[in-house]
């Protein structure tokens, strides 16, 4: 009756811990949390004030006392306290809405970067296990998203995936359940950002907050000329003044101003390619790149990539959340789990 019980309501999770979102997705729910990684603290009290959205809309305006810290740097874990509340957080979240008072300890499906220490892989198991962990499996990030995509991971077949994250670009080459070849880049969509906020500086002497300059890359950003001539006032304070002011931006500036972080990411996917067995670079001419992270919806991205490359490019359905997706489907499948799943670190829920 009891394992009954428990198998019923036990929230098996599977997380995208990422530098700029966290989502976590519940076996038979699907999606059920996606926020931005930050979390405010009151230095005074060391307390948590806010963590998720209402964090992020507190940043650059706080008082001496609060911090809005992202616990998350370059896809690592760089605050593991604040990491393992953030998580806490999320994960009480979900069993609060699931209306029981005692919950069993969930099972934690987790996506990691590729180049990630054993040091650094412990510190994700562990920040799962003080959430609450039963059990945790981690899972290399890149090939959970091409699973998310649906991509034929476990076939002998060559597939690319590139993962244009905040903190990370993930360029891997999969094929029969593994990571064949790959390069794992820390020039992703956060330097894009601090690329526009530089080019403010240096050409309009306007220095700009985070969120104006990614407002901006979102609103107008893009990698090749679309035609549309878009334009926005981007607002801060003169350099020079010291008073607020406004200026008219136009997507042609925040191309330049983005322009060596996207020739990097398109020179490095060409690296990729060269070092990759032949039989898969057939594959991939075939079956084309697929984009996924926050930073394949940046404008003409795909295009750029294509032209370049001189192969087929297509934005996964949904590319935020494809690692995820991905991670979640593997609570499902225990086979492909077992398969793919990283070696434990030894981190165990009993040792606490
Ligand atoms: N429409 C858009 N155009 C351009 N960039 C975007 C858009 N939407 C989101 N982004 C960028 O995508 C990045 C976040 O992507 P994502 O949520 O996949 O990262 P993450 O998984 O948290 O980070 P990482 O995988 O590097 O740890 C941010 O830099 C964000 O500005
Ligand atoms: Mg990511």
């Amino acid at each position: 009756m009891l394992n009954r019980f428990f198998g019923r309501f036990s929230r098996d999770i599977a997380i995208d811990l990422g530098t700029s979102n966290t989502r976590l997705f519940v076996k038979e729910k699907g999606l059920v949390m996606h926020e931005p990684s930050f979390v405010a603290v009151n230095t005074r009290t060391n307390q948590i004030l806010a963590v998720g959205h209402s964090a992020k809309d507190m940043v650059g305006k706080t008082p001496p006392h609060i911090t809005t810290t992202r616990p998350l740097t370059k896809g690592v874990i760089s605050d593991f306290e604040v990491t393992e509340k953030m998580l806490k957080y999320f994960v009480d979240a979900i069993h609060e809405d699931s209306g029981f008072a005692i919950v069993p300890r969930p099972r934690i499906v987790m996506g990691v970067p590729l180049e990630i220490t054993e040091v650094e892989r412990k510190a994700v198991e562990d920040a799962a296990i003080g959430a609450g962990a039963r059990e945790v499996s981690l899972v290399e990030a890149p090939l959970a998203a091409a699973i998310g995509a649906g991509l034929p991971v476990e076939e002998s077949i060559g597939n690319m995936l590139v993962d244009v994250g905040g903190g990370t670009v993930e360029i891997a080459v999969i094929s029969l359940g593994g990571i064949v070849t790959w390069k794992s880049l820390t020039v992703a969509g956060d330097e894009m950002t601090k690329n526009i906020m530089q080019y403010a500086r240096d050409v309009f002497n306007l220095l700009i907050g985070e969120r104006v300059a990614e407002t901006v890359k979102w609103r107008i950003g893009s990698t090749t000329d679309t035609g549309d001539r878009l334009e926005m006032e981007m607002r801060g304070r003169d350099l020079v003044t010291g008073l607020p002011r406004q200026v008219l931006v136009n997507e042609g500036q925040v191309r330049e101003a983005m322009y060596k972080s996207v020739r990097g990411l398109i020179d490095n996917i060409k690296a990729t390619i060269e070092v990759t067995p032949p039989e898969l670079v057939a594959d991939i001419y075939e079956r084309g790149i697929v984009l996924t992270g926050g930073g394949a919806l940046l404008r003409g991205l795909d295009r750029s990539i294509a032209k370049e490359a001189d192969i087929p490019v297509r934005v996964a359905e949904d590319p935020t959340t494809a690692t995820v997706r991905g991670l979640g489907t593997l609570l499902v499948n225990d086979v492909l789990l077992r398969d793919i799943a990283l070696p434990s670190t030894g981190s165990d829920s009993s040792s606490r």
